[in-house]
């Protein structure tokens, strides 16, 4: 692969004590574009501004679709990810969604592999502390028709990171807007998803919410997600999850809290969560623990849910679900622990 380096690293005026979320970016990314039915080979260069035409149908349309996963640093400064086949499989199923071409996997891993080596000191160890990786892929084309792009660029940037979100949350139920409907494309990581929550969730923020529960399109009676995470209910003893479909994104923390929830013993359901039910345990003060589940934080506790016009706040517990799991998937990502499922992938 052709690799271009930087002349001078920027690490060195990076404050990696002080990083807010996706605001800082390494040196280098990959490159690999499609022309002519085909993609060609990927390569590496500095990290730099894109040169496209205004024209390019990804400004009009909104052919983009990306991912997001980390790179985690061992104690022996051995590098680490996450179930990232995952992700490659889930880009291309965004991609198929957006009539984007398929990307192969050997270019999707082999520049994975030789970005993360080549940006390898910004990725340091210390539990929390990862290299955040965006994959995206965007219709490159000059052409302003509304119809699929016949040139696209796939592109890999990278972000150190240390947690996503400081502290609990307060979420809001969603009772009017909604994230994603039947038959669209909630189930991808399209672009145009995220910039459509954008409103609703500042509305939720002037009252006082972080961020917003997404609700079922037609009836809002069953709770999907949670801003951008999948989120699980604790009734009493019992974890409650929705089933993915259509409308909602087949997380990989999500999949992964299950496993380890099911096998620690906790009692787990995946079937449609009803806002009234959830409302009743609130009321019962059976309602224990409420999270969302998502690469960025792992695992985000929510404090407070808003319905209607009431808050309804949680209890902190000692050895909460939320802490529990999320531990033991830290001690996989870190390579702390054994890692029975093959979740681990190691960068050599
Ligand atoms: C809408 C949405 N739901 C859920 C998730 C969680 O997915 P994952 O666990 O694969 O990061 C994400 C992304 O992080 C997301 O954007």
């Amino acid at each position: 692969m052709k690799i271009t380096k930087v002349e001078t690293s920027k690490i060195d005026k990076v404050d990696f004590s002080n990083l807010p979320f996706g605001s800082v970016f390494t040196d280098h990314m990959v490159i690999c574009d499609y022309k002519n039915g085909q993609w060609s080979e990927p390569y590496i260069k500095p990290y730099s501004e894109l040169t496209l035409q205004p024209s390019a149908r990804v400004f009009h349309y909104g052919q983009a679709v990306f991912e997001g996963m980390k790179a985690y640093k061992d104690s022996d400064g051995k590098i680490w990810m996450f179930r990232p086949e995952d992700n490659f499989i889930r880009i291309n199923k965004s991609a198929a969604r957006l009539a984007m071409p398929e990307l192969p996997k050997e270019y999707f891993f082999q520049s994975l592999e030789a970005l993360l080596k080549l940006e390898s000191d910004w990725i340091k160890p210390g539990k929390g502390n990862s290299l955040y990786i965006r994959p995206f892929m965007i219709a490159s084309d000059p052409m302003i028709a509304a119809s699929p792009g016949e040139e696209y660029k796939f592109i890999i940037i990278c972000s150190p990171a240390q947690s996503y979100y400081a502290g609990k949350v307060k979420v809001m139920i969603a009772q009017k807007y909604s994230r994603a409907a039947d038959g669209g494309v909630g189930f991808a990581k399209a672009a145009g998803n995220y910039a459509s929550q954008f409103y609703p969730t500042n509305l939720a923020k002037q009252k006082g919410f972080q961020q917003v529960i997404w609700t079922d399109a037609n009836t809002h009676q069953f709770l999907e997600e949670a801003g951008t995470m999948n989120i699980f209910f604790r009734i009493g003893d019992k974890l409650i999850t929705a089933p993915t479909n259509d409308r909602i994104l087949d997380g990989v923390t999500r999949k992964s809290v299950l496993q380890i929830a099911q096998d620690k013993g906790i009692d787990c359901e995946v079937r449609p969560v009803k806002v009234a039910e959830i409302i009743e345990a609130a009321e019962n003060n059976n309602l224990l623990e409420v999270f969302g589940t998502g690469t960025a934080a792992v695992i985000s506790e929510v404090s407070a849910v808003g319905f209607k016009d009431k808050v309804y706040d949680l209890p902190t517990l000692d050895n909460d679900y939320a802490s529990i799991i999320k531990n033991a998937i830290f001690e996989i990502q870190y390579n702390e622990a054994d890692d029975p499922y093959g979740w681990r992938y190691a960068v050599d």
